[in-house]
């Protein structure tokens, strides 16, 4: 399929834009710098932390840093699930009801059975999903230019 180009600049911190690649919902979520921050200290609650599962499939070489992504600010994904491919929903606050722990900085939620990702898409142990969520191909073509595919 053809690549999609995604004008980012309009994307503000902590918010997320979803595109079409190939049929599928790509997300782009700008996260915040304490969002950044945050994202190595969930290694241990993680089934995968490093995405060294299905390396260079799910994850490109240039993304398997702690972010998945080539700039930290910028988080690029397929929004389906690596269950049974329902597409998660944005989690971005633990509540009384959330099945997600109490240090909870955001993240996805998907509705059918209950996976959990972080902000870099990295599912949560003991979940249904067997991996981290598919970081597609992609590059910057410009600060504010993003090529997918
Ligand atoms: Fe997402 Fe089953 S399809 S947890």
């Amino acid at each position: 399929g053809a690549a999609v180009e995604v004008d980012i600049a309009g994307i503000k911190p902590g918010e997320k834009i979803t595109v079409e690649w190939r049929g599928k919902p790509v997300w782009i979520l700008r996260r915040t710098p304490e969002q950044i921050a945050a994202l190595p200290k969930l290694d241990a609650q993680l089934a995968d932390p490093k995405s060294e599962r299905k390396r260079g499939e799910m994850t490109p070489e240039y993304a398997l840093n702690e972010g998945r992504s080539i700039k930290p600010e910028f988080f690029v994904a397929v929004g389906i699930c690596t269950h049974l491919g329902c597409s998660p929903s944005d989690k971005l606050s633990a509540g009384p009801q959330a099945s997600v722990p109490d240090d909870w900085q955001g993240g996805f939620l998907c509705p059918c059975h209950g996976s959990t990702f972080d902000l870099a898409g990295r599912v949560f142990k003991n979940k249904p999903a067997p991996d981290n969520l598919e970081v597609p191909p992609h590059m910057y073509l410009s600060d504010s230019k993003l090529l997918i595919g």
